[in-house]
């Protein structure tokens, strides 16, 4: 976990309360966390589920690895520790979006427990909804899918380190919510996540 290094630093607090906010944004800002294996179809649904949502009208933001690792997160790699700083900054991000009164929908492999549940932690200790949403996808299904020809350069050992290859996927055992997306088709896992956030009482 990161230490503090900066030293003679003083929180500032603002002056907009946490009702003021949900009265301007009509809704409650909350992070939706996707975990998965590469593949198992995380940012596919997510950016479905954001269509859907915006289109109804609620502020909704998504937060991609392979995106975020193009910008903010462009100095991190595949190593534990490098995935561990990774699911931090975007813990520290989703939740700074939530104070915003955004929904913000995180999709990362994050394949640590440890990982996800300090990310938990993180919103329980400031008060902000998360909910952890297990895209569930058996390996073999996602190298069949292999969109982007990884898992393939993987068992060509072409790429070292590949989540589900030779690099651990620590499945959740208490998500939130279970998708299943070698059983549901696209259509029905959307309907499903999209059920089941609105139910969360977020939305005015
Ligand atoms: S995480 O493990 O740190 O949560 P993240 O979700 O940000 O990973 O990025 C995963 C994406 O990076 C994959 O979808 C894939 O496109 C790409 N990638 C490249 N190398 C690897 C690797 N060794 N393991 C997993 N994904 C990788």
């Amino acid at each position: 976990m990161a230490e503090q290094v900066a030293t003679n630093i003083t929180f500032h607090e603002g002056t907009v309360s946490a009702e003021e906010r949900i009265a301007n944004m009509g809704q409650k800002g909350a992070t939706l966390w996707f975990t998965g294996l590469s593949a198992s179809g995380k940012s596919t649904i997510a950016v479905a589920v954001e269509q859907v949502l915006v289109a109804r009208g609620h502020h909704v933001y998504c937060l991609d690895g392979d995106n975020i690792r193009m910008g903010l997160n462009k100095n991190l790699g595949f190593s534990a520790e490098d995935r561990a700083e990774n699911i931090r900054r975007i813990g520290e991000v989703s939740k700074l979006f939530a104070d915003a009164g955004v929904l913000s929908i995180a999709s990362f492999i994050s394949p640590y427990t440890v990982d996800r549940d300090a990310v938990r932690t993180l919103h329980a200790d400031n008060g902000v909804p998360y909910f952890e949403c297990y895209i569930d996808c058996s390996l073999e299904a996602a190298e069949e899918r292999d969109p982007k020809g990884l898992y393939k350069k993987a068992r060509a050992g072409e790429i070292k380190g590949f989540t589900g290859i030779d690099d651990p996927y620590e499945e959740p055992t208490t998500p939130e919510l279970h998708i299943k997306t070698h059983e549901d088709d696209l259509e029905t896992c959307v309907a499903k996540v999209v059920e089941f956030i609105e139910a969360q009482n977020l939305f005015g």
